[in-house]
């Protein structure tokens, strides 16, 4: 078993542990006095591994109930938040009481809102089952849900009192949710980490599942440093956002639904890294991107997607903030007026 202590505002500890699912009443235990909590699920997450949690806390004397609802993006919106409140008090849960978040991002970004506005406030364990969840969304305590009118758009920072990650959960995982996974992977590399893109690169979709355990903590490793320097993304932090300004214009194209947030990532740290990075650097991360079957790029042209740039939260009034790794392992913040980000893009990327 590995363990990450996040210093963040408040402090908590990250397991990663293969089978650690089966001991997360006992862990759970160790750092939460209440014996009652409501587990927030997905119905394939909670259909695979509700059992092994439940029994888990039964053994630890916890007594749970289950919100279960529909999987994916679509469920990540006022109206299934709206339910997990009305669910949480229909079950009487008390402010010394918990919340669990066992599935993907999704699932922990809501839970994690939840946990955050009930009562105005009470305390949530991560149990993150996919790759992107436990290296990113579970660590750092960012929750959200999605409007309408865009992504993520309202949310709160909340941080979580435990994070249990459990690498045999990534088992279960498609080959196509594994490898959004691994672009936030690669986008650690780039914006830290030259030896963990190095390790990424050289291994291949095939066997990087055999290193999977040091990915994950290399990944919360380098999460953990930036949040600490900077938990509420005033400066630092916003490095994490590598890609992800093009990223969320093309999951928003495609309507939330047919490209899924770590294919844009994907594709958005290419489209940034054709226009601002030295060619070697953006055909290594192109060919790296590739290799584990995520897209680099989209039949949308630049300028349709810039039209989302403006109603992303990396806007401040007229200006946007995107990231840069001119080397791999070195990011940058750079702002840019809307108009010259779209002259700056449109230059290297035209009509792609
Ligand atoms: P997700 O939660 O929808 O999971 C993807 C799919 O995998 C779902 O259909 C789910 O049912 C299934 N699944 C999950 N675990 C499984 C398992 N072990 N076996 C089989 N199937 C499993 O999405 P995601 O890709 O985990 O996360 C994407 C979300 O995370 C987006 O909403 C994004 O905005 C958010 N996010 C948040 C942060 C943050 O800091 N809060 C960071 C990055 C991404
Ligand atoms: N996923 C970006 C962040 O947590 O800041």
């Amino acid at each position: 078993m590995k363990k990450i202590r996040i210093n963040t505002s408040k402090p908590y500890d990250v397991i990663i542990q293969r089978g650690g699912l089966k001991n997360a009443g006992e862990y759970i235990s160790s750092v939460i006095k209440s014996k009652r909590t409501v587990i927030i699920t997905d119905d394939t997450v909670g259909g695979i591994y509700g059992e092994i949690l439940g029994k888990s806390l039964e053994k630890s004397g916890i007594s749970y109930d289950i919100f279960t609802f529909p999987h994916g993006e679509a469920s990540k919106n006022l109206s299934t938040l709206g339910d997990i409140f009305n669910f949480l008090c229909s079950c009487e849960l008390t402010r010394s009481d918990f919340i669990i978040a066992l599935g993907g991002g999704v699932t922990g970004d809501m839970a994690g809102f939840a946990a955050g506005a009930y009562l105005r406030g009470i305390s949530f364990v991560q149990i993150p089952t996919t790759l992107l969840a436990q290296i990113d969304s579970s660590v750092g305590g960012k929750t959200a849900v999605d409007l309408p009118g865009g992504k993520n758009l309202v949310g709160l920072f909340k941080q979580p009192d435990l994070v249990i990650c459990d690498s045999d959960t990534l088992d279960t995982l498609t080959d196509e949710i594994f490898a959004d996974g691994m672009a936030e992977a690669i986008k650690y590399g780039m914006i830290r980490d030259k030896s963990l893109f190095e390790l990424i690169e050289n291994h291949n979709s095939g066997n990087i599942r055999d290193v999977i355990d040091d990915v994950v903590y290399s990944c919360i490793d380098i999460k953990r440093d930036v949040v600490e320097n900077d938990e509420f993304e005033r400066g630092e932090r916003m490095i994490l956002n590598f890609g992800h300004t093009i990223g969320h214009a093309l999951e928003a194209h495609h309507n939330y639904t047919d490209y899924t947030h770590g294919q844009g990532v994907a594709a958005g740290m290419c489209y940034i890294s054709r226009r601002f990075a030295p060619a070697d650097i953006s055909e290594r991360l192109e060919k790296c991107v590739k290799c584990y079957g995520l897209p680099t790029d989209d039949e949308a042209g630049i300028e349709n997607l810039l039209s989302y740039c403006s109603r992303d939260k990396k806007c401040e009034s007229d200006n946007i903030n995107y990231i840069v790794c001119e080397e791999i392992g070195k990011a940058q913040i750079r702002k840019s007026s809307l108009s010259e980000f779209r002259c700056l893009m449109e230059e290297k990327n035209n009509g792609r």
